[in-house]
């Protein structure tokens, strides 16, 4: 049977997930929370599943926190070396999906550099499928980490004031923390030069500023992008100079915003483009190393919760009574 509070075989991202289902994993990561900082780490919920890591783009804390988290749990791992696999010889993305497939593993952590990716592939297995990072589309365990972060730090996520601050348009990690944030009643917004702010954005739900000083004021929350140089095709920012002065987070601009309010980046950081190291580095107000903790916290929870709506699928499958 699935799991009744997560009925979802896939995580492909935060859309189509109700305020339950988030509050689900959340409460579930907690308790990986405080497994993860004890001293016997490991649990044996997956002993006997298979979790496969493939990454067809790269990444060092989402790839390695599916590892680590899939072996706390006592799964068996393999990460696949996109490089050096029959991808390099031409093996289309859904063949690669249909071989691995055939091998019967329980949850595939996949990370595509082009959105939609991930589910296309989803649509052609029956394990479970976890969006480690598609393109610009979504990159829901990362929202799933800030709001267990969040929700730590404040006690709430509800009725919170979050700024998410710089490429916005080419941004995974935003797009799935709007989603999350607004259905958890947070008030969300972005401050971006008008070339880096999407051109649909205000009918999801968030207020749009181009000015850093107006957009951070009383935000509880400061949460920085990336530059993202290499999903740029041509120019959107006149210089690295001129992008840190105006939209870079130094201590100065961050005046605006409430005393306590809690600095976010889900890395990896460009120091001096659109974070100072002073403020990355601030022990007081930095959570950025906090993110990274709670992603093996979230990674454990939406493998545990995947891998056994899976075996209840491969169940269903048997007796020809599949869904999605
Ligand atoms: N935040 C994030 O996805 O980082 P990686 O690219 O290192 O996985």
């Amino acid at each position: 049977m699935r799991d009744p509070s997560f009925p979802h075989r896939h995580l492909l991202g935060i859309e189509g997930l109700n305020s339950a289902e988030i509050n689900y994993l959340l409460d579930l990561s907690e308790r990986y929370v405080d497994l993860n900082r004890g001293a016997q780490k490991t649990s044996t919920i997956l002993s006997g599943r298979t979790i496969v890591n493939l990454f067809f783009e790269n990444s060092t804390r989402t790839r390695t926190s599916f590892e680590l988290a899939a072996k706390r749990l006592g799964a068996n791992v393999i990460n696949m070396q996109v490089e050096t696999s029959s991808v390099s010889k031409g093996e289309t993305l859904i063949d690669t999906a249909v071989t691995l497939n055939a091998m019967h593993p329980d949850v595939l952590a996949v990370r595509h550099p082009d959105s939609g990716a991930v589910k296309l592939l989803a649509d052609k297995v029956n394990c479970g499928v976890v969006n480690g990072g598609d393109g610009s589309h979504e990159h829901p365990t990362q929202a799933l980490l800030d709001a267990l972060t969040i929700r730590r730090r404040k006690g709430k996520l509800n009725g919170l004031l979050v700024a998410i601050c710089g490429d916005v348009l080419h941004s995974r990690v935003a797009r799935s923390n709007f989603l999350l944030l607004l259905t958890m009643g947070a008030r969300v917004r972005i401050i971006a030069p008008r070339t880096l702010i999407p051109s649909n954005v205000d009918r999801m739900g968030v207020e749009v500023f181009t000015d850093m000083a107006a957009g951070l004021k009383d935000a509880d929350i400061v949460m920085m992008l990336r530059v993202q140089n290499e999903r740029m095709r041509g120019s959107f920012i006149p210089s690295i100079r001129e992008y840190f002065h105006f939209f870079g987070l130094d201590h100065e601009k961050l005046k605006q915003a409430k005393p306590d309010a809690l600095i976010m980046h889900p890395g990896p950081m460009n120091r001096g483009v659109e974070i100072d190291s002073d403020v990355a580095d601030d022990v007081e107000r930095s959570a950025i190393r906090e993110q990274v903790e709670m992603g093996v916290a979230v990674r454990m929870a939406v493998l545990e919760v995947l891998a056994k709506n899976s075996m209840s699928h491969n169940a269903d499958d048997t007796l020809g009574r599949t869904g999605t």
